[in-house]
């Protein structure tokens, strides 16, 4: 099993470490190789992604991602800003399924800031597609209008679009994911969430969407406007099973999801392609603000290592050991900064990285 490590900038060296320490307490055999990706990568090579960093997530069985990032890039050309780091990666390695479970665990239910009814049980699945729409469609650019409210000035502009096999293969693999959380008591629900009123991408989305659902008769389909998606995520999110949707879309319906949970710091994800081959990284970013302090949650992360034994190497039972550690260290009343709350115990990245070792065991 072999695992390419890339912890990025900010405090992704710091959460990813901690992510290193609990698959190293694992007693399974890695094949690690650690490279630098993002700002880091910019520094050393000029490049945020150079090709030996490609090279070895293109070959490793997965890969494990912190973060990029830092507002001191944001005057780069775009090529060479961190972020394009983890858009290659995704484009390159094929991976267009991306699944971020919003999981509010018990012990948080008071750090949300939404009332603790309306998120106690919290368990959905925002699939957002992750290779197409408008980050990636051509043409994208700045020109002189021609036409428009203003011809003749500089304008803008970015490329929505989507082929039915893009969205053929991101509707299996929700009505899949749906099924799988049947099978494990859930409701078997698929909410497909676009613009379809106003844009013709989206109005393929839901059409291939309904075609695709005829051949998963056991899965309940309904459809949602994303503008209503918003605001259901907040009124009543227990009422979504698996929400999948576009690009655009679910970056911003996933951030806002997050924060049902108690913390964007407990929030893993994985992006997934074709063969089973993935990148796992929490859903956050990487909060220069605070790296370097020794107080970020490892704990996003460290459940991404856990999707990864899951959904790459085939090693369930050890992603169960490490999800029931997370609830254990959460137990025993352990808190990082993000997620402290009178009465529980304050603890740093390290030492929260320490504890879920010590419930592993
Ligand atoms: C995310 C991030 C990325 C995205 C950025 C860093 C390019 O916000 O993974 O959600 O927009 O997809
Ligand atoms: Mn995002």
């Amino acid at each position: 099993m072999k695992i390419a490590v890339l912890p990025g900038d900010g405090i992704g060296t710091e959460i990813v470490a901690e992510a290193v320490k609990v698959l190293q307490a694992l007693d399974l055999k890695f094949e690690m190789e650690t490279a630098l990706v993002g700002g880091a990568a910019y520094e050393a090579h000029g490049h945020p992604l150079p090709e030996s960093t490609l090279k070895l997530a293109k070959e490793a069985d997965a890969v494990l991602f912190g973060a990029v990032g830092d507002w001191k890039y944001d005057k780069l050309d775009r090529p060479l800003r961190p972020e394009q780091a983890i858009l290659g990666l995704r484009k390159h390695l094929g991976l267009f399924a991306n699944f971020r479970p919003a999981i509010c665990y018990e012990q948080l239910v008071g750090a949300s800031s939404l009332k603790p009814e309306l998120i106690a049980g919290l368990d959905i699945l925002i699939i957002r597609e992750l290779t197409g729409d408008i980050y990636f469609g051509q043409p994208r650019g700045r020109r002189i209008a021609t036409d428009g409210h203003f011809p003749g000035s500089e304008e803008a502009f970015d490329t929505m679009r989507y082929s039915r096999p893009e969205i053929e293969r991101i509707a299996h693999v929700a009505f899949q994911a749906a099924r799988k959380r049947k099978a494990a008591g859930s409701e078997g629900r698929v909410t497909s969430v676009d613009k379809n009123n106003v844009l013709e991408t989206s109005q393929l989305w839901k059409d291939v969407m309904v075609e695709i659902g005829l051949q998963y008769t056991d899965i309940a389909l309904d459809h949602m406007l994303v503008d209503n998606a918003a605001m259901q995520l907040v009124k009543a999110p227990k009422k979504f099973d698996v929400l999948v949707t576009g690009n655009m879309f679910g970056d911003i319906l996933s951030d806002e999801a997050s924060m049902l949970t108690g913390s964007i710091g407990m929030l893993p994800s994985a992006s997934m392609n074709a063969n089973n081959q993935g990148l796992f990284e929490p859903s956050h970013g990487s909060a220069p603000d605070i790296a370097g302090k020794g107080i970020a949650n490892p704990l996003a992360t460290i459940l991404s290592a856990a999707m990864m034994l899951r959904f790459s190497l085939n090693q369930g039972a050890a992603a169960d050991r490490i999800e029931a550690a997370v609830k254990s260290v959460l137990e025993q009343g352990l808190r990082t900064a993000d997620i402290y709350s009178a009465g529980t115990t304050r603890v740093s990245t390290l030492e929260m990285g320490d504890a879920v070792v010590k419930a592993l065991k």
